[in-house]
């Protein structure tokens, strides 16, 4: 046990633990799209973002050689839109916010983050790390920093 966190990048090899979180039913309830994917869909998906890494860059942590969860940056005008998900079995530890901070240290440009206003543990995650709330809207909270 080693409890170093790798960030590596994500690759189509990843797809369906990728596709497990994301149909987690936590992770749905803190989606804006809270419908099921579809494997095909999800494939698809995956396969044209990771042709596009300048519009859309994914990563899976690595924590003593378990697969602990994954970040996403989607471009944005002026900087990337960051979000995230723990893996359901690992969450709880902290696993979150360090994979976070491994990854802001490499973005020089403004970063945002939607948050959903219950969702307690990722606005402490987003917050811990140095973001704060621009805006409410519907319910989701607008993160800047
Ligand atoms: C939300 C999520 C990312 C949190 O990741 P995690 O690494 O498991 O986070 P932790 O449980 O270690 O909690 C992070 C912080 O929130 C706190 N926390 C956790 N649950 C909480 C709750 N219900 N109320 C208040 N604080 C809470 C923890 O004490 C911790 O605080 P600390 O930094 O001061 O120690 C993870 O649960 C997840 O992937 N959920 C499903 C997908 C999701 O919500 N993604 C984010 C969308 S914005």
């Amino acid at each position: 046990m080693t409890n170093t966190l790798n960030l590596r990048t994500a690759t189509l090899a990843d797809a369906k633990i990728l596709l497990a979180w994301r149909n987690d039913p936590q992770t749905r309830a803190a989606s804006h799209n809270t419908d099921e994917i579809l494997l095909e869909n999800h494939l698809a998906w995956l396969e044209s973002s990771l042709k596009k890494p300048e519009q859309r860059r994914l990563w899976v942590a690595e924590l003593d050689g378990n697969l602990v969860g994954t970040c996403r940056a989607d471009k944005e005008d002026n900087g990337w839109e960051l979000s995230w998900t723990v893996a359901p079995e690992a969450r709880g530890q902290g696993v979150a916010h360090k994979m976070l901070s491994k990854l802001i240290d490499t973005f020089q440009q403004p970063l945002t983050a939607q948050v959903k206003k219950d969702n307690m543990a990722s606005m402490k995650v987003a917050e811990r790390l140095g973001f704060v709330i621009e805006k409410e809207e519907s319910g989701v909270l607008f993160y800047r920093r």
